[in-house]
């Protein structure tokens, strides 16, 4: 099984330690979709796309990737977004766009990442801390359990 995570991380790499704490547990490829604009993603079962949320949705870069990408049958994508403020699904748009160009989707992270855009900034910003060693272990957990089917006791029975 080959995976990789495109993530795009602007703010202060906060997604970047989900898509890299998620990758060390699966063997995935990591690709910034920042700096490598049209990634080559043939050739990859699994594909997870990571975002920090920026004014209700994902990187636009990541949104033009999933739009131009030639999705194979058979390939499996799921997503991943860190936010300042928890409260409501911000993948859905993405879902949508999946949903119609028919690819496979198989699941979803979400958690808090330190958010000190606007007046947030003024008080230290919000989600301080986060993503923590807690949201990590969740999102290998996720990551294992979506696309491995393992848990993250029997990768480390495997040493
Ligand atoms: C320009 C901007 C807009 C943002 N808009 C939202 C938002 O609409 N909802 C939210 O919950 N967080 C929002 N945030 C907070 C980020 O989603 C959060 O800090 C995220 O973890 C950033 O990820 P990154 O460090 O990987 O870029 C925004 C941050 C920035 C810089």
């Amino acid at each position: 099984m080959k995976a990789v995570i495109v993530y795009a991380s602007v703010h202060h790499g906060n997604t970047k330690k989900i898509a890299e704490a998620m990758a060390s547990v699966i063997s995935a490829d990591v690709i910034d979709v920042t700096r490598k604009i049209k990634p080559d993603l043939s050739g990859y079962d699994v594909i997870g796309f990571a975002s920090g949320v920026y004014f209700h949705t994902f990187h636009e870069r990541i949104k033009k990737c999933i739009e131009e990408n030639l999705f194979s049958k058979g390939q499996k994508v799921f997503l991943v977004a860190t936010c300042g403020l928890g409260y409501r699904d911000y993948t859905k748009g993405i879902k949508d766009i999946l949903a119609k160009k028919h690819v496979s989707f198989i699941g979803n992270f979400q958690c808090r990442g330190w958010d000190t855009y606007g007046i947030f900034g003024k008080i230290g910003g919000i989600a301080k801390k986060h993503p923590n060693d807690r949201d990590l272990k969740e999102a290998q957990q996720f990551v294992l359990k979506t696309v491995c089917e393992k848990t993250i006791d029997d990768v480390a029975l495997l040493g």
